[in-house]
């Protein structure tokens, strides 16, 4: 069995969910960025698991169009997708992933987020302070989303 993970992550919470996924998978898992890969070859995977943080409501483009370029290939594997988001909007799959990715997905998952301030620019500290507080109270990467996620996937070998 080989998974790869691929993701996009700006400031490194996404990084920490692929950690999170892969501490807890057996078999070989191949953590791929795609911003150092933009194009993986991913023939020789059975599992899939698709992940990105949202920023002004949109995923990163890269994955959005990664999905969209693929989505044959990927129709016949078994797929996961993940967001790393704030605000968890109830439509983020439905705005950021193909409908028929999200059609055949064995498992969709908002993980939770963090934000690494020490890490953020100028612009991106300003903007934090026009997001209303109770939007961010519910701060962290949920482990039991991440279980959940390998679980309903068929791969919870913990
Ligand atoms: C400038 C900025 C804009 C953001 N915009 C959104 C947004 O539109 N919707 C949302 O749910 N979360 C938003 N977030 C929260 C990020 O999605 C969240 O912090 C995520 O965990 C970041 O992942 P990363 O560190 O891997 O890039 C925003 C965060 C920043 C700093």
């Amino acid at each position: 069995m080989k998974t790869a993970i691929i993701y996009a992550s700006k400031h490194g919470s996404v990084k920490r969910c692929v950690d999170l996924l892969k501490e807890r998978m057996l078999g070989q898992v191949d953590s791929i960025n795609i911003h150092e890969h933009p194009n993986p070859d991913i023939r020789e995977y059975d599992y899939l698991i698709i992940g990105g943080s949202i920023y002004h409501n949109k995923i990163q483009k890269e994955i959005a169009t990664f999905c969209i370029t693929n989505s044959e290939i990927l129709i016949t594997k078994t797929l996961g997708l993940f967001i790393s988001s704030a605000l968890m909007d109830i439509n983020e799959f439905k705005n950021n992933f193909p409908t028929k990715l999200i059609n055949i997905c064995k498992a969709k998952e908002n993980l939770g987020y963090e934000l690494y301030i020490h890490d953020f620019s100028i612009l991106e500290k300003i903007m934090l302070n026009f997001v209303p507080e109770e939007y961010l109270n519910n701060y962290g990467i949920k482990i039991n989303k991440v279980e959940k996620l390998i679980y309903d996937m068929g791969i919870n070998n913990i």
